[in-house]
């Protein structure tokens, strides 16, 4: 108990004295060492169980589609219909590479965008960095919906009528934490085990990782980590 008042009467003097002057010059270093140890811990304690290209020796952003190659010959996810959603679809790119690959009459796609580019600023870009017009897409697949907006105006208006059907392939793709962490929040009442959450941008550890630890840790999720590409830059996770 007498440790606990101490520790109780530390964190006031903290605050009463205003240490956070003293502190605050350093926190961008120690949080990344901090939550950089905490993905190094979680890449320990859950094992890839398929494709995983770990370790590289140079990054390259075109490997995700081995990775999205791979999880066909695992799960079979080009020829079952599938509920695609896209948070972050920018040009496209990735949104047109599903399309694509899966030609499945019964399948969905929704992407999901501000088109006007990163609310916030993400590392050296800024706000509004990653702006395209969604009419520049040229996307005329009848399978595919585009939903113009910050997810944290459009989704909860779109999941009020959303009827889940299909198995979900939910590719996280906006790097920021803030709006990783509002879909996840958002769609957690919605995943069924089987579904698969892709992240993009997962080695990053303040951003996508620390969004996925934390909804994960407190929503009680379970799941398999089922693909790793690119140092764990890209990530696949099934829903148990
Ligand atoms: C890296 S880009 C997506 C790249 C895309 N998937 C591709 O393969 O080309 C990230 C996108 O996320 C979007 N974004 C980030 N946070 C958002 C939010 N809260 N609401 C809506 N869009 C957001 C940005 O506008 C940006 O276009």
């Amino acid at each position: 108990m007498k440790k606990l008042a101490a520790i109780r009467k530390a964190k006031s003097l903290f605050l009463k004295w205003g240490l956070d002057g003293v502190v605050h010059p350093f926190d961008t270093g120690l949080k990344n060492a901090v939550y950089m140890s905490d993905m190094s811990r979680w890449r320990k304690a859950h094992p890839v169980t398929g494709y995983n290209d770990f370790y590289q020796t140079d990054w390259n952003y075109e490997r995700r589609y081995e990775l999205y190659e791979a999880l066909d010959k695992q799960e079979g996810l080009f020829s079952q219909p599938l509920d695609y959603f896209e948070f972050g679809v920018a040009g496209g790119h990735s949104f047109k590479w599903w399309l694509a690959h899966n030609a499945v009459e019964g399948s969905r796609f929704r992407g999901f965008d501000t088109f006007e580019g990163l609310p916030e600023k993400w590392g050296p870009f800024e706000k509004g960095a990653m702006a395209v017009e969604l009419d520049s897409l040229n996307i005329h697949d009848p399978r595919a919906t585009f939903y113009k907006g910050l997810f944290q105006q459009t989704l909860i208006p779109f999941l009020e009528s959303y009827k889940p059907g299909n198995r979900k392939v939910i590719h996280l793709d906006a790097d920021l934490f803030s709006a990783t962490i509002f879909a996840l929040s958002q769609l957690y009442r919605f995943l069924r085990p089987g579904d698969i959450l892709l992240f993009d941008e997962f080695a990053v550890p303040q951003h996508e990782f620390l969004a996925f630890k934390i909804f994960t840790e407190s929503f009680y999720v379970d799941y398999e980590v089922i693909g790793a590409a690119n140092n764990y830059l890209f990530v696949a996770v099934k829903i148990k």
